[in-house]
């Protein structure tokens, strides 16, 4: 093979279609493949939503999806899919999809989380949201590149290390994405009206992509901004969108 055919095959990005024919016509066809996405936004702006659209094209392609949830309402979260128009149940059963439940207050949290990402051998996941965990007060030892969380009592939390810590804290997370060479999206909750790119005022630089998903409400208009994606020439122009039978949809 030649060294210009190498180099251009070297350069062929693989695109994840995320389900949104919006947003793939506007990010060269989809997320670049095995990168993690930060989806942000304040309550009921469309999320979770996001989640489902995203794995359920990942399963209509019998891909392996894994979505874990802090919400333990599993049950709910699957009514609230079907609804839209996202029934999952065939797929778990053909054990394609899998819909995991994390209880925050569990000390092993950590644990159950990065050992299913890892094992799972999943094409695509979805963490919602990574606020909970973000703002679990952890203990690392060890060094930058080689360290241990875990959890430890709020008496016991260092006061004069939050910052590190956090950002430790959620290199863990984002490193067994990583490692799983999975494409990966997270969210991330935003008080209302916020400017931030994420709650924790880091994951947005962790991440590969940042989306921002926001309301107009005197235009009654829901809005969309992919404000980072890695490898892409996008816009930076808030696209409308709805929500509706069949997840989000741009207008
Ligand atoms: N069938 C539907 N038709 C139209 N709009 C809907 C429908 N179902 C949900 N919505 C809209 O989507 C919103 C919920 O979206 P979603 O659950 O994805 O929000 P979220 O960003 O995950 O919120 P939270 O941070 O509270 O989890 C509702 O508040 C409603 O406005
Ligand atoms: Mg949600």
């Amino acid at each position: 093979m030649s060294e210009e055919m190498y180099f251009k095959q070297e350069n062929v990005i693989n695109r994840v279609r995320t389900g949104i024919d919006g947003l793939d016509g506007i990010i060269d066809g989809g997320l670049p493949g095995k990168s993690i996405t930060l989806v942000s936004g304040p309550p009921g702006s469309g999320k979770s939503i996001f989640c489902f659209q995203f794995l359920y094209e990942g399963v209509k392609k019998g891909e392996k999806c894994l979505f874990l949830t802090l919400d333990k309402k599993v049950n709910g979260l699957l009514t609230q899919a079907k609804k839209l128009g996202f029934e999952f149940q065939p797929a778990m059963e053909k054990k394609l999809a899998k819909f995991l439940f994390l209880n925050v207050n569990k000390k092993l949290v950590y644990e159950s989380m990065t050992n299913e990402i890892l094992s799972g051998e999943y094409d695509r996941v979805v963490l919602d949201s990574i606020t909970p965990l973000s703002e679990m007060p952890i203990y690392a030892k060890g060094t930058e590149n080689n360290f241990d969380i875990s959890i430890i009592n709020s008496e016991e939390i260092p006061t004069n290390t939050t910052l590190p810590v956090r950002r430790l804290h959620l290199r863990f997370i984002m490193d067994a994405l990583e490692t799983a060479e999975t494409t990966s999206i997270v969210t991330s909750e935003l008080p209302m009206g916020s400017s931030l790119l994420s709650r924790d005022g880091i994951s947005e630089f962790l991440a590969d992509g940042v989306i921002t998903l926001n309301f107009d409400p005197p235009m009654d208009r829901r809005k969309f901004s992919v404000m980072k994606m890695r490898n892409t020439k996008h816009t930076l122009r808030p696209q409308d969108i709805e929500i509706g039978e069949g997840g989000i949809r741009f207008i």
